[in-house]
């Protein structure tokens, strides 16, 4: 029973073969005079304008990588090489460290950086205190779509709004957020926005949009013989194609849930397919979440932290984290592991959270992440183990 979707979701086959067939049949470097590399540049090219479409934006606005870490190391560094002393960026406690530490690093230029707190209580985000912290000084701000502990989902656009009011750039880490809600760069009009295809059923890699403006503006660290132009400059060395076919066949599945969620209809978009599919599965997540969050309420001793009123469930996704007193996460994991569920206990590189929660040194929290391929069997099967459990 996988119950770690935040750690990485599974795939549907179409996915593996994807990946299988492209290095059975066209396994090869890009650009050259043959015609498995010419597929592989135009494998490439589909997946991009599929990812276009998943994020809403233009193909050559998308940039493939490694995984969310490195492309947000490599666009620190690049977007850094402007910035010095009297500079300020502005993060949140809330977020991922892959959103903290990059940034962070800058301090060695002297850049200034300026944590927005969150409120203990209900974990969100304290805005008032975001905005007190952006000013004439900021540059940037950057900031989490859905926190991959708590499960809160921000206010981004409001963030997005209060970045560009000051002429800083806006920087979303919309990795724990994409399996749980559609993404729309262009509506938000975010600067960059950032992704990992292995967290909604693609194959481990990440995925960078910028604003057309903004690649062709910024200086990417690369290699002389890469080209100039956008969006390949900023993609370092060979990727993993493989992996990128992969992606291709995520954003198909994406949109055959869509097709599938309201009896097709001819002329739908994948744009608009996708929208659908969002909408689908929203429903079911928050139902389990609803079921979820109550049978663990009930149980003694347990402490949930973050958004636990129904009323507000639209400011959370299904990614629950709690305690439960005489019992640490990794001893609770390791039952629930042995019972053949999965679940991730620690602080899961939202080290900011763990510990203005006090919660590091005790071994952080068990995690509960739910997508929309679990059911609500599966909720009983958890709660029922739990309980069993704790006694
Ligand atoms: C919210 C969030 N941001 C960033 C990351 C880092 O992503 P990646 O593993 O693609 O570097 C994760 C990974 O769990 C995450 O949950």
């Amino acid at each position: 029973m996988f119950l770690d979707g935040p750690g990485g979701t599974q795939v549907p086959q179409r996915v593996i073969d994807a990946i299988s067939d492209y290095l059975s049949r066209n396994n090869a470097n890009t650009g050259g005079a043959y015609q498995t590399s010419r597929n592989t540049d135009s494998m490439i090219a589909e997946a991009r304008s599929a990812m276009a479409d998943f994020l809403n934006c233009d193909a050559d606005e998308i940039v493939f990588g490694a995984n969310m870490t490195t492309l947000t190391y490599g666009m620190s560094r690049a977007l850094g090489r402007d910035l010095g002393p009297g500079d300020e960026i502005v993060l949140t406690l809330l977020d991922h460290d892959a959103n903290f530490s990059p940034w962070k690093a800058l301090e060695e230029k002297g850049v200034v950086i300026r944590a927005a707190k969150f409120n203990e209580v209900d974990c969100t985000l304290d805005m008032a205190d975001l905005a007190s912290k952006i000013g004439s000084r900021t540059r940037v701000v950057a900031v989490g779509y859905a926190s991959n502990a708590v499960g809160t989902v921000n206010n981004v656009a409001e963030v997005v709004g209060l970045a560009r009011q000051v002429g800083a750039l806006s920087y979303i880490d919309a990795v724990h957020y994409a399996p749980h809600g559609l993404i729309d760069v262009r509506q938000l009009d975010c600067d960059f926005l950032v992704c990992s295809t292995y967290k909604f059923f693609g194959p481990h890699m990440g995925v960078l949009y910028g604003k057309r403006e903004h690649l062709k503006k910024f200086r990417p660290y690369k290699v002389r013989p890469n080209t100039d132009n956008i969006p390949n400059c900023w993609e370092w060395g060979t990727l993993n194609h493989e992996g990128i076919a992969g992606i291709k066949a995520c954003v198909d599945y994406w949109e055959e849930v869509g097709r599938q969620s309201e009896k097709e209809r001819s002329g739908q978009t994948r744009r608009e397919s996708i929208v659908r599919a969002h909408a689908a599965l929203h429903q079911h997540e928050r139902q389990m979440m609803e079921k979820m969050i109550a049978g663990l309420l009930a149980i003694p001793g347990l402490k949930l932290y973050g958004i636990t009123d129904p009323s507000r469930f639209e400011n959370r996704c299904a990614t629950i984290v709690v305690r439960i007193e005489g019992h640490t996460p990794l001893e609770l994991a390791t039952k629930l592991g042995e019972r053949g569920i999965f679940t991730w206990d620690g602080n899961y590189y939202a080290l900011n959270v763990t510990e203005q929660l006090d919660v590091e040194r005790l071994g952080g929290f068990l995690r509960i992440g739910l997508v929309h391929y679990n059911t609500m069997d599966e909720v009983d099967t958890l709660l029922a183990a739990l309980r069993e459990i704790v006694g």
